[in-house]
């Protein structure tokens, strides 16, 4: 008499898991760093190709920090082959030569997922700013109404690079000390906050339960609360103790990760939810399985549309047959409506027909699991048996996911 504990399954919405590439990284920065080991010219460097410079030429000094944002060093990121086409189509993968873990940012220019998706859906027009933008400021913490940020026009191919976070629109580089370095810098504590990851993680304004709403979701359902005071940078880039640029006489400071693990991380997903199973009347078949968001700072999922988190539950006999099994998709709403099948026409005619089609097609699905929320799903599984408790089923012990 048992239940086999619930699964999660994370999967992007669209991508069917084919098997995880096979590469060796070739990012590694040169050896001779070509330029003088201590005495530098204060403030002399300068990065005319702004946000488009690539991430190497920062990592020639910036070594461990490099090798962490273009090789995911210290993290269990991996990148499993995807697609977003019929399982006979040929599935994308990163380029020959990419680590198999480097971060989101880093493959952000390469990474196929949503280069395919560009071209399908907007036939290569350039919609995705987010992936390669220009310098920003950064907004206030209140802020109403976020915009699309402008876009960059060059080598996108070197995705979200160091200068895409560091640059002002004035050409220095923003960070948390204002050390003397060999390129201008500026003090901007806001680096440490959510503010500085905004632009990218949120556009337009606050719908609940919608998709690119990750800032207002950590705002407004976890830190105005005071559900906590973590921002994106403590969860998502811990610290250790270093020297920032290796061979410069400089000292230790603490410096962080550059990680951001997410989906793509087991380790980070398996951190985001509890679950527990209770049966409120032992007479009935109705048991109620609680998700729980204990450890994400916004919604779970959150982010794109084209990403979704399954719940599957099954009865298990004693001889391990499955007597019942149900399935259920938490994600987030395309636009400002649920998805709904009844709009697919209208759809075809509105700003996205592709993108909002699919979204629309998915049906009605859970919503997105907000930060500190309890959801109660109740569930009266269908067995042979005429009651769960002829199949055998005598107790129901609460099980948690990890
Ligand atoms: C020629 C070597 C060199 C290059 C190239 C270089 N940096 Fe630096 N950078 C340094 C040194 C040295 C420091 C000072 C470190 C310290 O004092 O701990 C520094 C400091 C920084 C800081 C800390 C600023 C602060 O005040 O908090 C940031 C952020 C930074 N660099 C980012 C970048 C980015 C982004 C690029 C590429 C666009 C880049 N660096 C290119 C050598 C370099
Ligand atoms: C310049 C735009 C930009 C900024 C600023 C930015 N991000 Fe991102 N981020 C992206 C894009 C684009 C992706 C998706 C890339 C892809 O998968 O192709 C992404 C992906 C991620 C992921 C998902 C990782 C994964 O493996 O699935 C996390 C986590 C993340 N960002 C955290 C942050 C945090 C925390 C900050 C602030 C410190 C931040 N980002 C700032 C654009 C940005
Ligand atoms: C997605 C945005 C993003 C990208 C891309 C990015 N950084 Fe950072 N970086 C940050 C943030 C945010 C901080 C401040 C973190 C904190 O202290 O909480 C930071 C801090 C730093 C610092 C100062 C001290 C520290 O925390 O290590 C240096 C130096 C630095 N980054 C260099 C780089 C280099 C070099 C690259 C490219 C290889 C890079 N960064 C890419 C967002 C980014
Ligand atoms: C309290 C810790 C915490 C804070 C604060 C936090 N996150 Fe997360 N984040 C998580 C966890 C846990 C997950 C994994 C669950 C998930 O995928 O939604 C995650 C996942 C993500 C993902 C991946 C989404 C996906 O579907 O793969 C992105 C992007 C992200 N966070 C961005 C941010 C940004 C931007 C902020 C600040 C506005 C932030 N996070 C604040 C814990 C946190
Ligand atoms: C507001 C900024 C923004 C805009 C505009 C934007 N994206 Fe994104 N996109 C992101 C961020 C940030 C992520 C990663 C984290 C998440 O899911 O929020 C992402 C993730 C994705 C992913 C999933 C990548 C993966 O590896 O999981 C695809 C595909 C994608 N975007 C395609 C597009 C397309 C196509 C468009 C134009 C219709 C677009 N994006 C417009 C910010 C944006």
């Amino acid at each position: 008499m048992r239940w086999r504990p619930l699964h999660l399954i994370v999967l992007p919405a669209l991508a069917g898991v084919a098997s995880l590439i096979d590469t060796a990284p070739n990012h590694t920065p040169q050896d001779s760093i070509g330029f003088s080991r201590v005495a530098f010219a204060a403030q002399s460097l300068t990065f005319p190709d702004g946000a488009a410079t690539s991430s190497e030429v920062c990592g020639k000094c910036h070594k461990a920090i490099y090798k962490k944002y273009s090789e995911g060093f210290g993290s269990d990121l991996s990148w499993p082959s995807m697609k977003t086409a019929p399982t006979s189509a040929s599935v994308l993968a990163l380029p020959a030569g990419t680590s198999g873990s480097a971060t989101a940012h880093a493959v952000a220019g390469i990474d196929p997922f949503p280069l395919d998706a560009l071209e399908r859906e907007s036939g290569g027009k350039q919609c995705i700013v987010c992936h390669f933008p220009q310098p920003f400021d950064y907004p206030e913490l209140a802020v109403r109404k976020i915009e699309k940020p402008a876009a960059r026009n060059e080598n996108h191919q070197a995705g979200i690079t160091c200068a895409s976070c560091h640059l002002t629109p004035d050409g220095r580089i923003r960070g948390p000390y204002g050390v003397n370095a060999p390129h201008a810098t500026v003090q901007d504590s806001a680096i440490q906050t959510s503010v500085a990851c905004a632009f990218c993680h949120a556009e337009g304004e606050r719908v609940i339960s919608k998709q690119t709403q990750t800032f207002f979701e950590w705002r407004d359902d976890f830190y105005l609360p005071g559900l906590g005071r973590q921002h994106c940078q403590d969860c998502h880039m811990p610290k250790t103790v270093r020297k920032l640029a290796e061979d410069f006489d400089v000292p230790e400071r603490p410096s962080a990760r550059h990680l951001w693990t997410g989906g793509h991380s087991l380790q980070r997903t398996r951190g985001a939810l509890a679950l527990n199973i209770t049966q409120p009347d032992k007479g009935s078949d109705q048991v109620l399985l609680h998700i729980t968001n204990i450890g994400a700072g916004h919604s779970v999922p959150t982010g794109s549309n084209r990403r979704a988190v399954y719940l599957v539950a099954q009865v298990v006999g004693n001889n391990d047959q499955i007597l019942a099994t149900r399935e259920w998709m938490f994600a987030p709403w395309f636009g400002n409506r649920p998805d709904d099948r009844a709009f697919l026409e209208a759809d075809k005619n509105g700003p996205a027909p592709i993108g909002a089609g699919q979204a629309d097609a998915q049906g009605p699905h859970e919503t997105i699991i907000r930060a500190g929320e309890a959801r109660v799903i109740s569930w009266e599984p269908k067995t042979s048996h005429r009651h769960l408790s002829d199949a055998g089923v005598a107790d129901l012990r609460p099980q948690s996911l990890q």
